[in-house]
């Protein structure tokens, strides 16, 4: 498998719960802080299912997404068909894109830097196709509290297993926030940097839910693990979160947020 998005394509929205009314809401404070026209010109690298990105292109906007993976973009195709726009897509590595300089007035990512060999690469790339006023919009849907609490155990499992295999990590994205980390890196380079929560909302899902996402396989947790490694830990983890929760019935909430890192004035450095 070159990319595991391959695999993981069909259940990849359903396992980052969205709600549309959240959605839209970025969408709405995106296009307000580009100040956008009908010809603002969008690139997202790293595309995927237009998780983040649907609600600006169902919009019209002229929207450029490329990615690595042909099965993520072709569940965006899928959510497009009937819906008018003006989306070109391109499977292609974010590491080198096949656009000119000064290219694009906008360009946004969410969760697609780190999955490069080389991050401060894309990001050259991202500067460099993007016009000297070009806005760079670094989006982050990070997991919630009831999220990292429930995975807790799941993880204590897995380091449990993985040493007793003495078994080296599989190689996978780091999933790692950049935050801050971003934030230096984009002002080192010149640009005038804000960070603004574009959504905040109650996200509230069932056990069944969470469990279900590491049935799946669904995320980076489970593929970093090899197999019978993680065959082992969700043996444990199952009946545990049972005994826990009592039910896959029962509901559990925290408080989600949308962050955008914002540069300014980065490209024309
Ligand atoms: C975590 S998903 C994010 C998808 C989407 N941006 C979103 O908002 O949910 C990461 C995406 O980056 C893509 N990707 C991974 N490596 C890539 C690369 N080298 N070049 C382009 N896309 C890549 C994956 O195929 C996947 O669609």
């Amino acid at each position: 498998m070159s990319n595991y998005y391959d695999w993981i394509a069909d259940r990849y929205d359903v396992t980052r719960p969205l709600p549309t009314s959240i959605s839209e809401q970025v969408a709405d404070c995106i296009l307000n802080l580009v100040k956008a026209t009908p010809e603002t010109t969008f690139l997202e690298p790293g595309i995927g299912t237009g998780r983040t990105s649907f609600p600006i292109i169902k919009r019209g906007y002229p929207f450029t997404g490329i990615d690595i993976s042909p099965p993520m973009m072709a569940q965006l195709r899928q959510k497009l068909q009937g819906i008018p726009n003006r989306l070109t897509l391109i499977q292609t590595d974010a590491s080198s894109l096949p656009f000119a300089d000064n290219t694009f007035d906008v360009a946004m990512t969410t969760h697609m830097l780190h999955c490069l060999p080389n991050w401060l690469q894309g990001l050259a790339e991202i500067r460099r196709v993007l016009k000297p006023k070009g806005i760079y919009l670094a989006c982050e849907n990070l997991l919630t509290e009831h999220q990292k609490a429930f995975e807790k155990p799941l993880r204590e499992f897995l380091a449990l297993y993985q040493s007793e295999v003495k078994a080296l990590p599989q190689e996978g994205p780091r999933l790692r926030p950049f935050g801050q980390e971003m934030v230096q890196v984009l002002t080192e380079q010149g640009a005038t940097v804000e960070i603004i929560t574009a959504a905040r909302w109650r996200l509230e899902q069932t056990v069944g839910e969470l469990l279900n996402v590491y049935r799946m396989k669904a995320v980076g947790l489970c593929w970093t693990a090899p197999d019978q490694v993680f065959s082992k830990a969700m043996a444990k983890f199952i009946p545990w979160s049972h005994e826990n929760y009592g039910s896959e019935d029962v509901r559990l909430a925290s408080e989600a947020t949308f962050e955008i890192t914002v540069a300014h004035n980065w490209a024309s450095g």
